[in-house]
């Protein structure tokens, strides 16, 4: 009997390709930069990492790379058969009971070896917590981050821009909670990547670009 038919082989899922993986690091170091001389900016007093002006500069300069990396990601996907994966579902009442399902999974489930809600594929790999959560990081609030930044970058050149917004107190408070968002994110999305098969799984396939053996 030949060997393919005592074991089976299973293929290889090509899940994140490599300029989603290129996007994805960057964008993560990216954002440590920019949490964490957004506290210096803003705790000046509590914190004493480095100067008030360096935590500045690095903030805008890092900021303005995270908007380029943005767009790499954005036309990537633009261009790619695999924006399927942020295509919005088009059915929100079995959508709405699949986010139940896969909630009751990661609370539940998940340590009691239950088997996953959600079948991962190339064009669909992300289940419906994933999804919500990443059409909203992705397409609201890392642009509305983006832009409140620029804003406040050179007050005096988007002054008519700001002032449509409701002021500079307005623009400020959006980017805050837009940072406060992004730091809940950032610690939920870290324990989430633990929750694979294994709890290095989702962060080899990050850095592989292939699903790690679910069965
Ligand atoms: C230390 C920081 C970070 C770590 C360790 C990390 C880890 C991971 C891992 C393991 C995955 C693959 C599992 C999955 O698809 O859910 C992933 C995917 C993803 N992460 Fe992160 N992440 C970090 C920061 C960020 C930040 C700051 C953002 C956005 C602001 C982000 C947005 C995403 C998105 C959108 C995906 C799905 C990418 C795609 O396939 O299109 N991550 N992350």
């Amino acid at each position: 009997m030949n060997q393919e038919h005592i074991q089976p082989r299973h293929e290889r899922v090509y899940l994140h390709p490599l300029p989603v993986r290129i996007w994805h690091w960057l964008n993560a170091l990216g954002f440590l930069v920019l949490i964490v001389t957004g506290f210096q900016i803003r705790y000046v007093d509590l914190m004493g990492l480095m100067s008030f002006e360096t935590a500045v500069q690095l903030h805008n300069w890092v900021g303005l790379a995270v908007v380029a990396n943005w767009f790499l990601w954005f036309i990537y996907y633009l261009f790619s058969e695999r924006a399927t994966n942020y295509h919005p579902d088009l059915n929100p009442k079995s959508f709405f009971q699949r986010y139940f399902l896969q909630a009751v999974y990661y609370g539940w489930g998940y340590f009691h070896g239950a088997e996953r809600p959600h079948k991962v594929r190339p064009s669909d790999k992300f289940n419906p917590l994933q999804k919500l959560t990443y059409q909203f990081i992705m397409f609201i609030s890392a642009p509305l981050t983006f832009l409140t930044g620029l804003m406040m970058w050179d007050v005096q050149r988007f002054q008519g821009l700001i002032d449509l917004a409701g002021g500079l107190r307005v623009v400020n408070t959006v980017h805050v909670v837009m940072f406060i968002l992004f730091v809940m994110f950032v610690l939920v999305h870290v324990y989430m990547g633990f929750l694979g098969k294994k709890p290095s799984s989702h962060y080899k396939e990050m850095v592989t670009g292939y699903e790690e053996p679910h069965e």
